[in-house]
């Protein structure tokens, strides 16, 4: 992202009016975790790709200005289709400063490599959610061949040839896993690669589908054993990317989060699952009885307190573990929850103090006691943290009385496209403003 860019949206806030139930429809885009992945898969394809249902959101519009500097041509159809052709793209190396910002440019290690048999990509960054290891992608590249190691701040990963491996994760990673799979996918005819205790993300089968919608040969995606044979051709394809799993789960807690009813709409039910399980469990209705929406009815209802476990799908996911300890804050009593696969990802805690919420923190859990609706108190100095903590200050304030100011607001802008044209149809008082807006001085309460 161009810093003049960067220090735009970190001069943006978006100011909410809270206390009022969202009421509606609200049509959910593409999925960020499916699209960040397949946009770089595009490396590995030998011809034009055309992709749809591509969400508008910063960290998509980064990589594709990376890909563009690479030599990549891209055009935009319309609002979410884009043809994009990497033929162009001659070198194994990322050069761009925008790619150590965001964590999937992880995946250009295991794209350039499965094209180039090289690769030197800036180590990644993203949320700031504690150490972000990328030990098992490297034993993973190191297993199929290649020669791996880290000079500079930069990864350099080389194989003169890939042989066939079997690859077994000793913790579940949707990165390594999407990775190995694009490493894999065009290793060559007659190389297999076996990957083991393999991420079940949906957006890890996504990609899958992607690949082999372009001749990859990948079968078991979405179980936890992955058979890859290698190809060296891979051919154009016109390929939707799934529906955004988070996105629609974080509109179904702030149709909770208000005691609104929202039917959220282009959803895939099933990836939903764990999610409609809690909102159920709190008292929330949930008529989850057709394929591709949902209908979420906080209405009149007290929140139950629950206890969330974060794990790899098809376990809650960590990525709504703020969004949803929000909500519990909204609960008559206590609530645990205990994040199993990022332990530092409570930050948002402090943020939501500042609006009463009262919540103990130990080094993977908190413990939430939760003093039921209209609990939290509007503020004008919390912040997004990260991505998720971001969204999860937004549900808090949709559902606190009276003005809250939510600074860094560029954290939200990487993962929800257009969250405050969505909100305002539900009928939410949310605006952005900028830090020389005289709107900006607003009393509280
Ligand atoms: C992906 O991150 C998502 N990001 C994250 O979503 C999501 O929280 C995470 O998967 C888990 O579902 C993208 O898809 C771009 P992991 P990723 O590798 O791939 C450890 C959001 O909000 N690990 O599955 O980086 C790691 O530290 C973002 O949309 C290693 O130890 O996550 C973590 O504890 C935030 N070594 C666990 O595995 C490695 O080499 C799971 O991480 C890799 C990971």
């Amino acid at each position: 992202m161009s810093v003049k860019k960067q220090m735009a949206m970190n001069a943006s806030k978006f100011i909410v009016n809270g206390g009022t139930p969202l009421k509606g429809e609200v049509v959910i885009s593409g999925a960020k975790n499916s699209a960040v992945g397949i946009i770089l898969a595009t490396i590995l394809c030998d011809e034009e790709c055309v992709l749809n249902n591509v969400p508008n959101i910063s960290d998509i519009q980064d990589e594709m200005e990376i890909l563009e500097g690479m030599g990549a041509k891209i055009t935009k159809i319309d609002d979410s289709s884009y043809k994009i052709n990497t033929t162009g793209i001659k070198s194994f190396e990322v050069s761009d400063e925008a790619a150590h910002n965001m964590r999937a440019s992880t995946y250009f290690m295991g794209t350039l490599l499965g094209r180039f048999k090289e690769a030197v990509v800036p180590a990644p960054g993203g949320c700031n959610l504690g150490d972000r290891p990328i030990d098992l992608h490297l034993k993973s590249f190191e297993q199929m061949g290649a020669k791996t190691s880290i000079d500079n701040g930069s990864v350099h990963l080389k194989a003169d040839y890939f042989i066939s491996s079997s690859i077994r994760f000793d913790q579940v990673s949707v990165g390594a896993t999407i990775n190995a799979m694009c490493a894999a996918c065009k290793a060559g005819e007659g190389v297999k690669t076996e990957i083991d205790n393999a991420a079940k993300e949906p957006h890890v089968v996504d990609v899958a589908n992607f690949l082999n919608s372009m001749g990859a040969k990948i079968r078991g995606a979405g179980t936890d054993k992955i058979k890859i044979m290698g190809v060296d051709y891979l051919h154009s394809t016109n390929y939707s990317i799934i529906p955004d799993q988070i996105e629609a789960g974080t509109f179904m807690v702030a149709a909770a989060a208000t005691k609104g009813k929202v039917k959220i709409c282009n959803v895939t039910t099933k990836h939903l699952e764990t999610i409609t399980e809690k909102l159920r469990q709190t008292g929330v209705f949930v008529d989850d009885s057709h394929d591709d929406y949902v209908i979420v009815d906080g209405s009149n209802r007290e929140l139950k307190p629950c206890n969330i476990i974060t794990l790899p799908h098809p376990g809650f996911p960590t990525d709504m573990q703020p969004q949803f300890s929000t909500l519990l804050t909204l609960a008559n009593g206590a609530s645990v929850v205990t994040d199993n696969i990022f332990s530092n990802r409570f930050k948002y805690v402090e943020q939501l103090r500042k609006m009463g919420a009262e919540i103990t923190v130990t080094s993977s859990a908190a413990v939430i006691n939760g003093h039921g609706f209209g609990s939290l108190k509007c503020a004008n100095n919390v912040r997004a943290v990260d991505l998720r903590a971001g969204a999860a200050m937004v549900v808090a304030a949709l559902s606190a009385k009276g003005e809250t100011t939510i600074g860094d607001v560029f954290h939200i802008q990487r993962g929800y496209e257009n969250i405050v044209d969505k909100l305002k149809n539900l009928g939410a008082d949310i605006r952005v403003v900028y830090n020389d807006s005289p709107d900006n001085k607003q009393n509280c309460g």
